[in-house]
């Protein structure tokens, strides 16, 4: 191990070493082009979905290196022979709370991307989800930073692993689409730090990513492409980032000085007058050489990491599949179960709604994947040797195959951007009434999908269209006049109003987007092959506008003004959970909430509160009946010490491996002492206050397994 990290130091300062001796005889024309990205127009006969390539150097030794998206597994062309795997998005894969899964689904995306020669996978996405409603929010883990950090570390130590580069992204602040380019999210320092900031330091400590993408927000006023303090401050000094920084992909030209200065190590993608700017700003004086010279070095540096192979053989998408449909098993988060599952054996099914033929894998934008087949309940139900109601299934799959030959888009674009949703199909009461009469239950599953570029909106997306609350309401009643149960799945790109319908099906199971094995999952799920162990990181509020960002975001698409040009982040810290529980307000459901078919029991924690840290340990019993995984979160209540705090926030998290009944695992986490201090913004400083900590331990905030406290010295 020593010996190991030996060799990577050396093999590191070697690489810093070789990257100034190579940049050293560079012209002043070459070190401006080796910082400016190459479009992908330049390059069409190696475009495999390729989203821009850094420029080569031969005679300098110096390769191009290719990136490419995205967050839920690579995006290439939709060239048949471009097929990868669709892993379940990052919403999806944070309900896990498994940190080894994160890196097995890191380390499958990051295999299929060096068997493609990509260089640098375009993901993860950490940013926090401040309100549903973020187009993007898919694509991040959490309303919290400490699972968001842990969840996304983990990933980019997956990745790496092959020799393939992360970029963890969108640094910083990015938290909604609407004028993304734009907007100047105003936020507290505290809140910066202790929330918005958090997940990304966590990953560079944890698990030093090699690239870092800058992204187009305003942040206090400076655009954060432009933002030293942020970028070179605190992202490169305080905490030791040693990699590349690049601009998210901007359209039109920013301050080319400004950005370099900052930290931006690489434009992306790249314009020829961001090399003029350079070279001109290099001699006039308004650009210094050591920022060039640093940005050269690094793109070098981040080409000596990565590694390179010549064009062969298509990775084995077999591997990522396997991981897929394992991933969507974990994620998914059952949420009632009035005992109506697992299902029997056998039985037939009338099954309902559109997603449930033409499911949602992965949201659009640059984390849509083309992947080779996507896995649909219905079909998954027939393999597992359930009758699907023959006169609903064809109804449903005209429906579909008729729509999408007139709904598909972008078809001709070399690259994918996803698919928009099929509207729901309005379904008569008669037809319901003759499938509760001959089938033995019913599903319905609901959909939803997001983009980048734009947020979600209310009305028919937050909430429910009246299709889909009549399909609910009307399925409901009649299996129940027939005594019979009815399960929702929610194949979903973020939370959805759930109060005013979560009590009239027997069941509900959310599966988020849950990657192209989403249908055998759920069915794996339904059916009780697999025990559902997922539990929310983000939770899910009466209404929307319980939420404390809830007038301070886009939600109406304003024209301008006001959450268009700037969002005032007015909530501070007190972001999801960490508002609802200081505040006790009623949820639907609590962060951290998910059922099992299994039960668990904690017993024998122990606290063990040091100078460096704080050591919890607790062993977690299987008392129920079958096999199954319990999450355990770690959450702190901190004495006030001069600073107002939240109620409960999350410091450490781990999950027990399959529990047979009986068997018991003892779960150790570690809380940095560190992360009990709060951000002084007065004395510009983190202090952490002395006294009384209390502890509630349990994978749910709000209803804890045990409860403990510890002294904070
Ligand atoms: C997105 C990035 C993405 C890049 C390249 C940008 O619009 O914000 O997340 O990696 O495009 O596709």
């Amino acid at each position: 191990m020593k010996k190991d990290l030996i060799l990577c130091i050396i093999v590191f300062c070697a690489a810093c070493i070789t990257a100034g001796a190579q940049t050293d005889r560079m012209s002043l024309e070459e070190k401006a082009k080796c910082v400016v990205g190459w479009k992908r127009e330049f390059f069409p006969d190696t475009n495999k979905g390729v989203c821009a390539r850094t420029v080569p150097f031969p005679e300098y030794g110096i390769p191009t290196i290719a990136l490419a998206d995205g967050t839920s597994g690579l995006r290439l062309s939709r060239r048949e022979s471009d097929r990868s795997t669709a892993f379940p998005a990052n919403i999806a894969l944070a309900s896990s709370w498994d940190t080894a899964l994160s890196r097995e689904v890191g380390a499958a995306a990051g295999y299929e991307a060096r068997g493609y020669n990509i260089n640098v996978l375009l993901a993860p996405g950490v940013n926090i989800m401040r309100n549903p409603l973020c187009g993007r929010n898919f694509e991040y883990f959490s309303e919290d930073p400490v699972i968001t950090g842990k969840m996304g570390a983990a990933y980019v130590a997956g990745v790496q692993s092959n020799g393939v580069a992360t970029s963890v992204k969108h640094f910083s602040c990015n938290n909604q689409e609407t004028n993304r380019s734009h907007v100047n999210t105003m936020v507290s320092e505290r809140a910066l730090r202790e929330i918005y900031l958090r997940g990304f330091e966590i990953c560079v400590k944890e698990s030093s990513p090699w690239t870092v993408m800058t992204s187009y927000n305003d942040l206090n006023g400076v655009p954060m492409q432009e933002n030293w303090r942020v970028i070179s401050g605190i992202l490169r000094n305080e905490w030791g980032f040693d990699g590349l920084c690049m601009t998210d992909w901007s359209i039109s030209k920013h301050n080319t000085a400004a950005q370099l200065h900052a930290g931006n190590d690489l434009y992306m993608p790249g314009c020829d007058d961001q090399v003029e700017d350079i070279i001109k700003g290099v001699n006039d004086g308004t650009i210094d050489i050591e920022d060039l010279n640093r940005a050269c070095r690094n793109v070098v540096k981040l080409g000596q990491r990565c590694y390179f192979t010549t064009p062969g053989q298509a990775p084995d998408l077999n591997l990522g599949a396997a991981v897929s449909r394992k991933a969507a098993c974990e994620s998914a988060v059952l949420l009632e179960n009035r005992g109506m599952l697992p299902l029997p054996a056998g039985g037939s099914a009338a099954v309902f709604g559109v997603r449930s033929y033409d499911l949602v894998a992965t949201g659009n934008g640059s984390a849509y994947v083309t992947c080779a087949h996507i896995s649909q309940i219905n079909e998954a139900l027939k393999e597992a040797g359930t009758a699907v109601d023959a006169k609903l299934e064809d109804l449903y799959k005209k429906y579909v195959s008729f729509a999408r030959a007139d709904f598909d888009y972008n078809e001709k674009s070399d690259i994918s951007i996803g698919k928009p949703l099929l509207p729901e199909l309005e379904i008569s009461r008669k037809l319901v009434e003759a499938a509760a009469e001959s089938n033995d239950y019913a599903l319905i599953t609901l959909g939803r999908t997001s983009n980048e570029g734009e947020d979600r909106v209310l009305e028919g997306d937050y909430y429910l269209n009246d299709t889909e609350k009549n399909l609910i309401k009307d399925v409901c009643e009649l299996f129940h006049a027939k005594g019979k149960k009815v399960v929702v799945v929610l194949n979903i790109c973020g939370i959805i109003e759930m109060q005013s319908w979560k009590d009239m099906p027997d069941a509900i199971l959310n599966a988020w987007l849950p990657g192209q094995e989403g249908g055998a999952a759920i069915c794996d799920l339904l059916s009780g092959r697999k025990n559902p162990c997922g539990k929310l990181a983000v939770s899910i509020p009466v209404d929307y506008f319980d939420l404390p960002s809830a007038y301070d975001f886009p939600y109406d698409q304003p024209k301008q003004g006001r959450n268009r040009d700037f969002t005032e982040y007015k909530e501070g810290i007190y972001v999801g959970y960490r508002y609802f529980c200081t505040k006790d307000l009623k949820l639907s459901y609590p962060f951290g909430y998910g059922l099992s078919y299994t039960t668990f029991d904690y017993s024998g924690l122990r606290v063990k509160a040091g100078s460096s840290k704080v050591s919890v340990s607790v062993t977690v019993t299987n008392s129920g009946s079958v096999a199954g995984k319990e999450a355990v979160g770690v959450y702190v209540s901190a004495p006030a010490g001069g600073l107002d705090k939240p109620a409960w926030e999350l410091k450490a998290f781990a999950k027990t491996g399959e529990l047979q009944p009986g068997e018991s695992e003892t779960v150790r986490m570690e809380i940095p002492a560190s992360w009990l201090a709060s951000y002084d913004e007065a004395a510009a400083t983190w202090k952490r206050a002395r006294g009384k900590y209390k502890l509630r331990i349990g994978p749910d905030v709000t209803s804890p397994a045990i409860v403990s406290g510890f002294n904070g010295k």
